[in-house]
């Protein structure tokens, strides 16, 4: 068999397409003949990622739309302006990273106030969008989503690899990433008879100037490569739950972290 990852004029939608991440899956979109869509909140970088990839490309299937995952009215308006143009929206990548500005605490620094509100802007924004596009997706009666949580959604942060670093792994994050999970599975379940798959995708940490001593030990815990995570690593997992190959799997979560999590 063939694998079929084909992308051939699918609307994508990248939330945070404008972000570290994002950037590589709105390339591997485009490249495998999808119409990617930025959708991030932040215009100047995502208008810049656009054009940049645009230009390295040579293709036109990059788009840029302003949107917070947060706001029902940014959401809706987003999602308007999508299917006047293209009239379907075949996919969604929810892989925003909203978060306060006091995001990144100590847990014993965490106000009660902070963590309800970050698990708000990440898991509540990660819903929304979730709910408001699936509604065209029903219409439609097929579509995938695909929502990046994290290998801290379902282990514990390895806390000595964070020793003389100024960050931590946050509490809020595990809490968001194991009930996105969850999540997952819900709306897998609750879609599947729409035709609508529903799937995640956990990267191990990725490789984004962290001080060397961190990367050292981090990579020193992988299995394959005895490095972090790059971008790249992780676009062949999307395209994959995006296409047509996995048209049987649902409600699953892959894991892409080069075995350190095993
Ligand atoms: N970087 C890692 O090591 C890593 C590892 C595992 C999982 N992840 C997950 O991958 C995803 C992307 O992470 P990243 O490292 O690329 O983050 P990033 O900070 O580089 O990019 C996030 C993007 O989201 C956008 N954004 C923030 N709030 C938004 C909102 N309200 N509405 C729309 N867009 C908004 C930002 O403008 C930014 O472009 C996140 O879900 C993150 O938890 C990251």
């Amino acid at each position: 068999m063939k694998l079929q990852s084909e992308l051939d004029g699918k609307v994508v939608v990248v939330t945070g397409g404008a972000g570290l991440i994002g950037k590589g899956f709105v390339r591997a979109v485009a490249e495998n003949g999808g119409i990617a869509i930025i959708a991030d909140v932040d215009e100047t970088a995502g208008s810049k990622v656009r054009d940049e990839l645009a230009a390295d490309l040579g293709s036109v299937n990059i788009e840029f739309i302003k949107v917070d995952i947060t706001s029902k009215k940014s959401v809706r308006g987003m999602i308007d302006s999508i299917i006047s143009r293209h009239k379907v929206i075949d996919a969604l990548v929810n892989n925003a990273y909203p978060r306060n500005e006091n995001y990144g605490r100590k847990f014993e620094d965490v106000t009660y106030e902070d963590f309800c509100e970050n698990v708000n802007l990440h898991l509540g924004g990660y819903f929304l969008m979730s709910q408001e596009v699936s509604r065209v997706m029903v219409k439609q009666k097929q579509g995938t989503i695909v929502n990046i949580a994290s290998i801290y959604g379902f282990m514990a942060p390895r806390f000595e690899l964070y020793e003389g670093a100024s960050f931590t792994s946050p509490v809020e994050y595990s809490a968001i990433k194991g009930a996105l999970l969850s999540l997952t599975k819900y709306l897998a379940s609750y879609l599947g008879q729409h035709d609508i798959r529903v799937n995640a995708i956990s990267p191990g940490g990725v490789h984004n100037n962290q001080p060397e001593s961190f990367v050292k030990q981090y990579a020193s815990k992988t299995i394959v490569g005895n490095r972090m995570a790059e971008t790249d690593d992780l676009t062949g997992a999307l395209v994959f739950l995006l296409g047509d190959s996995s048209r049987y799997i649902t409600g699953q979560n892959i894991v892409v972290d080069g075995g350190w999590s095993i």
